[in-house]
């Protein structure tokens, strides 16, 4: 089976936890759009759900497929977010922002009663930091910041390369907010909870790919099915 067709499992196994009625959070991915399009074939058949985009791309995803939509501005609580992740680990900690959608995110995650992380089963790892720690930072005071970022690396016992975010014409990536991502190779983090609350702390930052205790439910798709895993 392909890793698409084991994305689109997971997310059809999230389906199964989505009631009449729920707010919902759409995430951001190819793992997220599976489970917009298998979302808008319930939504044509009568289920009633409204959701919050992460990204402009859900956005017009879930537009497409005839999800009814609304804003963290006129809701300030979601019953459930469905969303992929880059990695995972046994504590269900991620890192996300491999599509340059973290904040949002992480905004709509932080906002919603249960995080439900849909993934093939190559997501998980048993200590994040392989996948390059998306950063997302103000472009304003850029060299201070990394300097920040470098700090707060030391301080937790990490280090690698940081590298601006590019578009394949070269120019820097922009997220929706308006941001530039900082991608960091940093192979191995121990202690990602510490290093989350050192890089929240630099005024550059505007937000980092570590969501720690945000995800309650895994649906992790492989060759010998897909397996449900909680939070501990
Ligand atoms: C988007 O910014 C990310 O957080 C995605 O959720 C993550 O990169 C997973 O994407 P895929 O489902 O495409 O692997």
């Amino acid at each position: 089976m392909s890793l698409d067709e084991l994305k689109r499992q997971a997310a059809a196994r999230a389906l199964e936890y989505v009631q009449d009625g729920m707010k919902l959070g759409l995430g951001t991915g190819s793992t997220a759009k599976h489970f917009v399009e298998l979302l808008g074939e319930r939504v044509r058949a009568g289920l009633d759900v409204i959701g919050v985009p992460t990204s402009e791309a859900t956005r017009a995803d879930a537009e497409r497929c005839g999800i009814r939509l609304t804003t963290l501005d006129d809701l300030n609580q979601l019953d459930l977010t469905v969303d992929g992740a880059d990695e995972i680990d046994p504590a269900l900690n991620l890192i996300k922002g491999g599509g340059g959608a973290l904040l949002r995110e992480k905004i709509v995650a932080a906002a919603s009663d249960r995080m439900i992380v849909i993934a093939d089963e190559t997501k998980w790892v048993q200590t994040l930091g392989r996948f390059p720690l998306p950063i997302e930072v103000i472009p304003f005071g850029l060299a201070a910041t990394l300097r920040g970022i470098e700090r707060a690396f030391a301080a937790s016992g990490v280090s690698g390369p940081l590298t601006i975010r590019k578009t394949k014409d070269g120019h820097a990536f922009v997220t929706d907010g308006g941001h530039w991502i900082v991608d960091a190779g940093l192979g191995q983090i121990p202690d990602a909870p510490r290093l989350a609350g050192l890089l929240a702390s630099i005024p550059g930052v505007v937000e980092h790919g570590l969501f720690i205790g945000l995800a309650s439910t895994t649906m992790l798709a492989g060759s010998q099915g897909i397996r449900v895993i909680e939070r501990p």
